[in-house]
């Protein structure tokens, strides 16, 4: 999994792929049964967050795991978010989250939104202090945010002792970070913040997504040439991000959900691809080569 994990400016590594938890359904026995599906075909990080309502069950299908030796806890990275009703009490919704998750320490905790919400709704951004009570490094190895806007990373470096390690942000070929998305780029490698891409296939089923990437016929007429499924094209000419691929081939991370099998198998498929890619002894040297210059 060596190559398939990238350094945080924090010093800990983070497998590039994760798998993404928000179902609307949010049905337990699901979800479990696709984390534990999810880690025999090799996934080792699990995206979820409070307000998904998926802890308790990634939490207890990990727990299950490490207890059985399928896993080490040291092997599998767990990111969950505080949620923007708790920035008033960062403390007490990180052991919440904890307790859901039913572990000791979380990978990343994110900042899920600069918004807060009611009682404080007038204040849209969380303030020096709401970050400083996250300063508990017993309970999480890394901190992080989420949906911040290049000006709204300026604005935390101002106060921040830690900058954060992660942005996570909706990356595909139809969203709106896409229309600044190399400012937001440039802006987090100035401050070492590494990009991880949620949606990356636009969150299809989604209240806030569509079918619009994987429906997109340039998308698809490059998928059929190659014989692979729009999930596995990238598109650099015309997207920042589109993809799975795309998102990884980028340095990005990605976040993506599935919890059916063979999607899920599918959604990994550009790791192996990546991995034919070799710079001495394969046809392919480079990702590039290998996608004939369309990516
Ligand atoms: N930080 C944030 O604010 C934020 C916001 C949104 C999401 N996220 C995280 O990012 C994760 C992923 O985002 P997302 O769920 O919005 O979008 P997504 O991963 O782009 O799309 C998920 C949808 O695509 C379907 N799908 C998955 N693989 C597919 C494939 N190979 N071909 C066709 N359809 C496929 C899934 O259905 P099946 O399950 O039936 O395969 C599901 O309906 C979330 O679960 C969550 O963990 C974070």
């Amino acid at each position: 999994m060596k190559n398939s994990q990238v350094r945080l400016n924090c010093g800990i590594t983070m497998p590039v792929l994760g798998l993404g938890t928000y179902s609307f359904e949010n049905d337990r026995d699901v979800t479990e049964q696709a984390v534990h599906a999810a880690l025999k075909m090799g996934y080792r990080h699990f995206d979820t967050a409070k307000i998904y309502g998926s802890e308790p069950a990634v939490g207890s299908a990990l727990t299950e795991a490490i207890l059985n030796q399928v896993v080490d806890r040291d092997d599998v990275f767990v990111t969950s978010k505080l949620w923007s009703s708790d920035h008033s009490d960062p403390v007490a919704a990180l052991k919440r989250t904890l307790k859901n998750l039913g572990m000791q320490y979380l990978d990343m905790y994110l900042v899920h939104w600069p918004v807060k919400l009611k009682p404080w709704a007038c204040y849209p951004l969380p303030n020096e202090e709401d970050f400083e009570k996250l300063d508990l490094d017993w309970a999480y190895r890394c901190i992080g945010v989420s949906n911040f806007s290049s000006k709204k990373i300026q604005w935390l470096s101002g106060f921040a002792s830690v900058t954060p390690a992660v942005n996570q942000v909706a990356n595909h070929l139809n969203c709106i970070q896409n229309l600044k998305g190399k400012e937001l780029g440039i802006e987090l490698s100035d401050y070492r913040i590494h990009v991880s891409a949620y949606s990356p296939l636009g969150g299809p089923g989604n209240s806030w997504g569509s079918t619009a990437v994987v429906e997109n016929p340039i998308i698809q007429s490059i998928a059929y040439k190659h014989n692979a499924t729009p999930a596995q094209v990238p598109s650099k000419k015309m997207f920042s991000f589109c993809c799975p691929k795309w998102g990884l081939s980028k340095g990005s991370s990605v976040i993506v959900k599935s919890f059916n099998q063979s999607r899920m198998k599918e959604n990994m498929g550009h790791l192996t691809s990546g991995n034919s890619c070799n710079h001495t002894t394969s046809p392919y040297r480079t990702l590039e080569d290998l996608w004939d210059d369309e990516i």
